[in-house]
């Protein structure tokens, strides 16, 4: 049996369709039970530990945030034998200290999709089982990606709620005045149903949100595309400096 451990996954949303530093040894397309994923896994090391990289919205960037084939993306990410997967979300700032460029990794989320296939339970099933969700983020993956952002200087928040909206269209500034009535500190678009999916299949998952525009009625002028492009182009070194610190700690030492 191979030494080697389990390959980190790591799913990159709008701006990361690829990772700088992969050292890319094959590419895999899958058909699952569920469909076809957004594209093909990317396998390879990042400073030496292998890890599994998918394109969450295709390569190019091509599938909305609503037609994205969320059950695919998880249920191959677990087929291939990860067991911690990290989401790079880009998302839009509500807190006042959540701005462009920001990092956070929130510990919370608030679910306003609808009509995602949201859950693996469904068909004949021998049972159904009920996931606790009361605290949707790995409390460990959490903490190594906040102590990489903390290490690198980089501006970051190690908490926060995130408040996944349907897209693909931006809210409206009552809308953004409801979420952040209810708590949320940032907004993206893709951040569920990832997570519960990852929960249902029992990976350690968290979530790392890069702020790309401060959300809708937070500041006086309208979103752009090319305000977004500008916090992606500022905020990504960031992140991808984090996924390469922080990739040689996420997954645990194999039992020998
Ligand atoms: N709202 C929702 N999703 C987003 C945003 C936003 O302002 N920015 C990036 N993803």
């Amino acid at each position: 049996m191979s030494n080697e451990q389990a390959p980190v996954g790591i799913i990159g949303g709008t701006g990361l369709t690829e990772l700088s530093g992969l050292v890319i040894s094959g590419e895999q397309t899958f058909r699952t039970p569920w469909g076809i994923p957004s594209g093909p896994l990317v396998f390879g090391h990042l400073d030496g530990q292998p890890v599994v990289f998918l394109a969450r919205h295709g390569y190019p960037h091509r599938i909305p945030p609503h037609q994205i084939n969320y059950r695919a993306n998880v249920w191959a990410m677990h087929n291939v034998g990860v067991r911690t997967l990290v989401g790079v979300n880009a998302v839009g700032g509500i807190h006042p200290d959540m701005g462009p460029a920001h990092l956070v990794v929130p510990d919370q989320l608030i679910d306003y999709t609808w009509g995602r296939h949201h859950t693996f339970s469904e068909g004949e099933l021998d049972e159904v089982k009920h996931i606790d969700f009361t605290f949707p983020y790995h409390e460990r993956v959490r903490r190594q990606l906040s102590a990489a952002a903390r290490e690198l200087a980089l501006s970051h928040s190690g908490r926060g709620v995130y408040g996944a909206t349907q897209g693909p269209r931006l809210e409206t500034a009552a809308e953004i005045r409801r979420l952040e009535r209810d708590g949320c500190d940032i907004v993206g678009m893709t951040g569920m149903p990832e997570a519960a999916l990852a929960a249902e299949m029992g990976l350690d998952y968290a979530c790392l949100g890069l702020v790309v525009n401060w959300a809708a009625g937070k500041s006086e002028q309208i979103i752009t595309m090319t305000d977004i492009q500008a916090a992606l182009d500022e905020g990504l070194s960031g992140v991808k400096a984090i996924l390469q610190r922080v990739v040689k700690t996420l997954e645990p030492p194999q039992p020998q």
